[in-house]
């Protein structure tokens, strides 16, 4: 047993330190935000993660976690200290290490004995070097503290099966005996070690990001086509997606990439290049087809609705994933910051994000469930794939709907089942608006011809929102 610290409680920190507290370890976890530590000791989860409050209060019962804000009392006896601190977007791009240096700082200062410090959060490449200076600049008692980057890939929502399970664990390191030190904490996963120097560990976790958010765009880009060519998407991938050069995975169309992660560390490795002055077309390319999905959907329903002025729309989801609270940069906000801007009426529903959204959208009226939400409605988004929307009653959400028209945001209905409900639906990429459903559509042609002025107005709309600071 060896004991670990874990410097942040986040959905990172959280997981990291009950997987390693499951595996047998003694793990402090230190956080020093006092309502996410008054609620942890409370015994309170702050975020909501499948699997995680079984781990987390088994291995509390068995004393192998103790929660503090303590930095003295945290690294006691720690042989090892990660670091799971958010770095968020600046507003350039940037990324934000001010809580990396911080917890540097506090580690630098409190620590005891020898520590190794071990980078877990997404950092640009040549963090690892900067937190060397920075542990030697402030260290007090003279200690070596070898600096690890081991860049964490799981996915909220899957999060304790991705720690357990993973794909690979990435170890990167110039001191050899930290490396082994840290790869030896996760030899009972049974996973593929990879050691390599910390700027390859660094960058590899970027590229894995932006790679996924390429791929993303790119199939949300083709699905743009498919509407135009009357194919459905789903079909698409499907074929493309069994070429086993490519995988099946993240290649479904939707109102774009959001989350913690992907955002973030796409606008972060466009400001490394910029940094070093490197232009990267394509990255940004990537970045831009992700601000315009939201628009996208919006443009549906004004195609369908004509004005939206008005109108009552409801969202159903609001989290950026199913299964997550997570909000930061969820397509749903997009969304409904375009709608409003529309003059529409919004209704929502979410089974985890609601009290989140309430703070930054308060004028939403939100429901306590899918049906509340149709009731009256001139159309329905489907925003996140919740299971329970998949199994709605859709007979009785068309009854309650003053129109019944939906916009599948994540293609999770089948398009002729709905059709035979009375729905006109409208996924993304599944056909695009045909001509034989078009007969509710109530666009004059007077809006019609204002209809590409208004493309490029939507299409702007995410950047803007960004800007906004959302
Ligand atoms: N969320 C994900 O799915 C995910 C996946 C892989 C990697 N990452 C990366 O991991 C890092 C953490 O992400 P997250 O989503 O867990 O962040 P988060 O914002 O949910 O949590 C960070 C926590 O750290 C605490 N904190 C900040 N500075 C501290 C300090 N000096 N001492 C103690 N606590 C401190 C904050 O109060 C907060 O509770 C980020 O770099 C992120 O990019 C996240």
């Amino acid at each position: 047993m060896t004991t670990i610290s874990v410097i942040g409680a986040g959905y990172v920190g959280l997981v990291t330190a009950a997987c390693f507290a499951e595996l047998g370890h003694r793990v402090n976890l230190l956080e020093i935000d006092h309502e996410r530590l008054n609620a942890l000791e409370r015994g309170i989860l702050p975020i909501s993660e499948p699997n995680l409050p079984e781990v987390w209060q088994r291995n509390l019962a068995e004393g192998r976690i103790r929660v503090t804000g303590n930095y003295i009392e945290g690294l006691l006896n720690s042989r090892f200290a990660f670091i799971a601190v958010g770095t968020p977007s600046t507003k350039n791009g940037k990324p934000n290490l001010k809580w990396v240096r911080l917890a540097v700082k506090n580690i630098a200062e409190a620590a005891s004995e020898p520590i190794i410090a071990v980078i877990k959060s997404t950092v640009p490449v040549g963090t690892g070097d900067l937190v060397a200076r920075l542990l030697t600049c402030h260290g007090r008692n003279g200690h070596s503290f070898p600096v690890v980057s081991n860049p964490e890939f799981l996915r909220e929502g899957l999060a304790v099966f991705d720690f357990m399970h993973p794909n690979k664990v990435l170890v990167g390191a110039s001191d050899r005996n930290a490396a082994d030190a840290v790869a030896e904490l996760y030899k009972p996963l049974d996973a593929p070690i990879i050691i390599c120097d910390n700027r390859t560990a660094e960058m590899s976790k970027y590229v894995s990001n932006v790679f996924l958010a390429t791929r993303i765009s790119f199939v949300n880009e083709v699905a743009r086509l498919c509407d135009e060519y009357d194919v459905d998407i789903i079909q698409v991938a499907k074929i493309v997606g069994t070429d086993p050069r490519f995988g099946g995975g993240y290649m479904s169309a939707g109102l774009g990439w959001g989350g913690s992660c992907l955002p973030k560390d796409v606008k972060g490795f466009i400001h490394m290049a910029k940094v070093r002055k490197v232009n990267l077309p394509l990255v940004r390319a990537v970045k831009r087809i992700n601000q315009q999905q939201p628009g996208v959907a919006v443009r549906k329903l004004r195609q369908l609705l004509g004005s939206l002025e008005g109108r009552t729309i409801g969202v159903l989801g609001l989290s950026f994933k199913p299964d997550s609270d997570d909000i930061r940069e969820a397509s749903s906000i997009f969304v409904i910051r375009l709608l409003e801007q529309q003059g529409c009426r919004i209704r929502a529903y979410d089974p985890a994000a609601m009290k989140a959204v309430a703070k930054i959208l308060p004028q939403v009226t939100y429901c306590n469930d899918a049906y509340e939400v149709a009731k009256g409605s001139d159309a329905l988004i489907l925003a996140t794939e919740w299971d329970e929307f998949k199994e709605l009653d859709m007979t009785i959400i068309y009854s309650l709907m003053h129109q019944p028209i939906i916009i599948d945001g994540r293609n999770i209905y089948d398009p002729e089942k709905m059709s035979q409900i009375g729905f006109i639906y409208e996924g993304m990429g599944r056909h695009g608006i045909r001509e034989k459903r078009a007969e509710p559509v109530l666009l004059s042609s007077a809006q019609k011809d204002m209809e590409p002025l208004l493309r490029n107005d939507l299409v702007i709309s995410r950047e803007s929102s960004y800007k906004s600071g959302s």
